[in-house]
């Protein structure tokens, strides 16, 4: 009896503890997958932006983003579209320039064509030229000076000389 009486203490404790050891994993786990880091191949993140920012890039990209992406991440990329409360993790607030700064053109770049759940991915769907469009524009959310919605000052087609 006083076995029997041990040995059912004993199970108890070892079903205690798998089961505080099993919270824990799941704690990590979800802990992880809330800011988990995109891991982007080096050769990709040091890509440079082939498409120059002009009115018009900007503006095709723009029509993009409202078809594809502002469902999710909001017509002013503040991670904010209809659908963006259905998913956890949400989109990022892409109008933060802290955070934008640390991501290279490169890395933005993968993260569009790449996607991760549940956020698609858009390789099959835009031809590279679109995605690095997209790049410029989701930057001009956190450099308000470039872009958006003013109306441009110059009615002309700024598209072939923007500097030099
Ligand atoms: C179904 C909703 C959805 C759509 C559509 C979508 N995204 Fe996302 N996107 C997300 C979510 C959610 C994340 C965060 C994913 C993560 O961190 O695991 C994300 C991440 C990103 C990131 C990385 C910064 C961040 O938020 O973590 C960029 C850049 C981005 N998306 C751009 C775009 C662009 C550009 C489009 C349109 C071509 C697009 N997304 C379409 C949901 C979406």
């Amino acid at each position: 009896m006083s076995t029997d009486a041990q040995l059912n203490l004993k199970t108890r404790k070892i079903l205690f503890v798998s089961l505080l050891v099993l919270i824990c994993i799941v704690l990590v786990y979800a802990g992880f997958q809330k800011d988990r880091p995109w891991v982007v191949p080096v050769e990709v993140k040091k890509l440079k932006n082939p498409i120059a920012s002009t009115e018009s890039t900007l503006k095709a990209a723009r029509g993009i983003y409202m078809d594809e992406c502002a469902e999710c991440h909001g017509e002013y990329g503040k991670g904010d579209g209809p659908k963006a409360m259905m998913h956890s993790p949400g989109p990022a607030d892409l109008t933060d320039a802290r955070q934008m700064n640390t991501v290279t053109d490169g890395e933005i770049f993968y993260q569009i064509s790449e996607g991760r759940k549940p956020m698609p991915s858009f390789k099959k769907r835009l031809t590279e030229d679109q995605r690095w469009g997209l790049v410029l524009f989701v930057r001009s959310f956190s450099q308000p000076a470039a872009v958006t919605d003013k109306k441009p000052d110059r009615s002309k087609d700024a598209a072939v000389s923007s500097k030099d």
